[in-house]
């Protein structure tokens, strides 16, 4: 989506141009699932699909929101009056985010905005941390706020977790506000310190496929929430703050230590290896061995299976067509129970695996995959 065509859109909707022009991508993530709100490691980069906002400042309180992608005409709120959980529909994503911009005391006195997006919604690609962190950055740089875009990506959030209401965890929204071309971000979740690892899979003779499942994935029927809840149980049974304080070394007497408690150990191991797993990914990553993640992703697809158990059919089938079809790697990406699974292929590979893949799916009477290449895109930025 051009930003002149959403800035033409916003011209004839509301009668006056736009000040301003922002876009924030979707993500898919390389290596680090669920490790986000276990104070972990993980490591995202940007796609080319984003979110393009027409934005102007209102003094008055009003907040008017419209989006090319969803029926309906403009949606009228008020600044002063949004309440969290009041709202189930994809307003109160940049709703939630004006509101927890007041709530911490930042003076954004309502907004006219225009939207469309090309990331594809419900298929683990972050659509709502780009249309949050799309927002954020229009109104940091309309209302002058100087907010830093950790900042902003924490703000948004809060947004998602206290006003949409989903407990998610930090990676999205730092991935949408602070991914840059060319580069994986290497995430501490713990302070949010970052390293932009240069990711060029092109330069090195191979590709990233996605492989959108069209499995909608939701996190709402609450076992995205589960799974944290039970991160947080095994992390005080272990009497540390996060589960990332267990060390890769220790993890052997931390399970010892968990004992017949199954459930337990199934998730402190996953997070415990899959933190190593982005260690090592990085490692290999900065050592040029790029071919070399492809086993570790496998291993972290293996994980999420079975220890995890956020699978689901169609993505294990991707996964085992394309190794089964001359892959290097493949897993899953992003929350789990459908959405999209990533692959590493030599570019000479593409068109096997891409074809196995779909012939799979249609054998196994599934709904045909999206399949595209991911190219590691620019975070946030202001367009004009
Ligand atoms: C979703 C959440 C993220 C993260 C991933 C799993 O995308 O929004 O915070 O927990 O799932 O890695």
């Amino acid at each position: 989506m051009g930003a002149q065509q959403v800035r033409d859109g916003f011209t004839e909707l509301y009668g006056a141009v736009p000040e301003g022009v922002w876009s924030a991508p979707g993500r898919v993530n390389l290596i680090g699932e669920h490790t986000d709100y276990n104070d972990g490691f993980v490591m995202p980069f940007a796609l080319p699909h984003t979110t393009v906002a027409a934005v102007s400042r209102r003094t008055d309180g009003v907040l008017r929101l419209h989006s090319a992608d969803v029926e309906g005409g403009v949606v009228e709120l008020r600044a002063d009056e949004l309440a969290p959980e009041s709202d189930r529909n994809w307003t109160a994503y940049p709703a939630g985010v004006v509101w927890a911009l007041r709530e911490a005391g930042h003076p954004v006195t309502g907004a006219d905005v225009h939207l469309a997006s090309t990331v594809p919604s419900g298929a683990g690609l972050s659509s709502s941390a780009a249309l949050e962190v799309v927002i954020a950055l229009a109104l940091n740089d309309l209302f002058e706020l100087d907010l830093q875009r950790w900042q902003l990506a924490r703000l948004c959030q809060r947004a998602e977790n206290v006003y949409v209401g989903a407990p998610t965890g930090i990676m999205d929204q730092t991935a949408s506000a602070c991914c840059e071309e060319g580069h994986a971000l290497f995430l501490d979740t713990r302070d949010l310190s970052q390293q932009q690892i240069p990711f060029d899979l092109a330069a090195e003779g191979m590709r990233l496929l996605v492989v959108d499942t069209r499995v909608k994935h939701a996190h709402s029927d609450g076992e995205y929430g589960k799974r944290r809840a039970g991160c947080e149980r095994g992390a005080a049974l272990l009497g540390v703050d996060a589960l990332r304080d267990i060390p890769y070394d220790g993890l052997d007497a931390a399970l010892a230590r968990l004992g017949d408690d199954e459930e337990a150990v199934r998730l402190v191991r996953h997070i415990v290896t899959e933190d190593e797993r982005v260690e090592r990914t990085v490692g290999l990553l900065k050592a040029g061995e790029t071919r070399a993640i492809g086993p570790v992703l496998v291993a972290g697809h293996a994980s999420l299976r079975d220890d995890f158990r956020i699978s689901c059919p169609e993505l294990d089938l991707v996964v085992d067509t394309a190794l089964a079809s001359g892959a290097l790697g493949a897993r899953m990406t992003g929350g789990g129970f459908g959405g999209s699974a990533i692959v590493l292929v030599e570019a000479a590979d593409v068109d096997t695996v891409t074809k196995a893949v779909q012939e799979a799916f249609a054998g196994a009477d599934f709904t045909a995959p999206r399949v595209f290449e991911a190219v590691p895109s620019a975070g946030a930025r202001r367009l004009s």
